[in-house]
């Protein structure tokens, strides 16, 4: 098989992307509301559901959505012509993208707002806004998190429109990467690993499971709507890991080399809260040729799936790498 990364100039991602932004941010904008279209007779109260769509709308890279819906391009033979944007929107399975997509961001967004808490990075700053318990207090901040928390797996599990067995397969494919053995669990270590030094396995282990879960998890969400070789399953676990841990060592790196205003975010929180990053162990030059690394393992792998259609998804991977913010 023929293992060389293959690039598509005619392939342009700001077009690809915005095209899929405006679809995610109009169903989460729609999904995130007091009155929830799971069930119209009961209401949630307005303060709540205020904080939620404060924590989930305007603002956020919505990079794991993105990714959903590029994998499930490069799967599913039934899904969007991208040659063709128009037909995406009369794709029957589009809906179904669309939501296990918005599911990933929602549990994403509660993350970050659990993230920010005094108990945990004590952040002021997210999105370019201040964060969830700054503007709400934190018992608000705690329960918005929990709330966009459990609308995930309700989003995945509507009355019509889905399979059973597909339901069951998203949502556990979700759990598993934001639970014990994924983000929360990735969390904990941490938050023990403060003031600790690391060996590099050590903090892998850590960027694996608090960051690299949930973005592997948005590829085999997306993955699940092909029937697919073991082959590519495999290789696009592959492609998963490696821009999951890329990503958290990007993160590392910007938090070093930029500044608070880009970011949206505080920058040099790491060194400040004495946390172990790639950029402590293995030193800013290292990181950064550590990342591009992983790049090229995601690219390879890309092109060991036997998957045609995997532009977005190399195009995806390229962004996790090179991003500013
Ligand atoms: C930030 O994630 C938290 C990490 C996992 C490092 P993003 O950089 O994807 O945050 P948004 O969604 O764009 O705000
Ligand atoms: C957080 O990692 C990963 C999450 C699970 C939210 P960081 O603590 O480094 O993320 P930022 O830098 O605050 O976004
Ligand atoms: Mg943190
Ligand atoms: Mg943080
Ligand atoms: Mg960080």
């Amino acid at each position: 098989m023929d293992t060389r990364v293959k690039i598509d100039s005619a392939f342009d991602l700001g077009l690809w992307s915005a095209r899929h932004l405006d679809s995610i941010e109009r169903a989460l904008e729609r999904w995130v509301n007091a009155q929830t279209p799971f069930d119209g007779d009961h209401r949630a109260p307005a303060e709540l559901v205020e904080a939620m769509r404060y924590a989930v709308l305007d603002g956020g890279k919505r990079l794991r959505p993105l990714l959903v819906l590029a994998t499930r391009e490069a799967v599913d033979g039934n899904g969007p012509d991208p040659a063709n944007p128009d037909t995406q929107a009369e794709s029957a399975g589009h809906e179904v993208a669309l939501r296990a997509a918005c599911a990933v961001e929602l549990i994403h967004a509660y993350s970050l707002v659990h993230d920010d808490l005094p108990c945990m990075d004590n952040d002021v700053l997210r999105r370019g806004k201040p964060t969830v318990h700054v503007k709400f207090g934190e018992a608000s901040a705690l329960l918005a998190g929990d709330a966009l928390q459990a609308m995930a797996f309700e989003l995945l599990t509507p009355d019509t429109g889905m399979l059973a067995e597909q339901q069951a397969h998203l949502c556990r494919l979700l759990a598993r990467a934001a639970g014990s053995a994924g983000m929360a669990g990735g969390q904990a270590i941490d938050l023990a690993s403060v003031g600790a030094v690391l060996s590099e396995s050590q903090l892998r282990e850590m960027h694996r499971l608090k960051t690299g879960a949930l973005l592997q998890a948005s590829v085999m969400m997306g993955a699940s709507f092909g029937d697919l070789t073991e082959v590519a399953l495999v290789a696009l676990e592959c492609y998963g890991a490696a821009i999951g841990l890329a990503f958290q060592v990007v993160d590392d790196v910007l938090d070093v080399t930029s500044d608070s205003a880009t970011l949206g975010k505080t920058a040099g929180k790491d060194a400040s809260h004495d946390k172990p990053t790639y950029v402590s162990v293995l030193g800013l030059e290292r990181s950064k040729e550590y990342a591009k690394e992983l790049l090229k393992q995601a690219l390879a792998a890309l092109a060991q799936s036997g998957l045609r259609n995997t532009q977005a998804l190399a195009g995806l991977a390229n962004m996790v790498v090179n991003r500013v913010c």
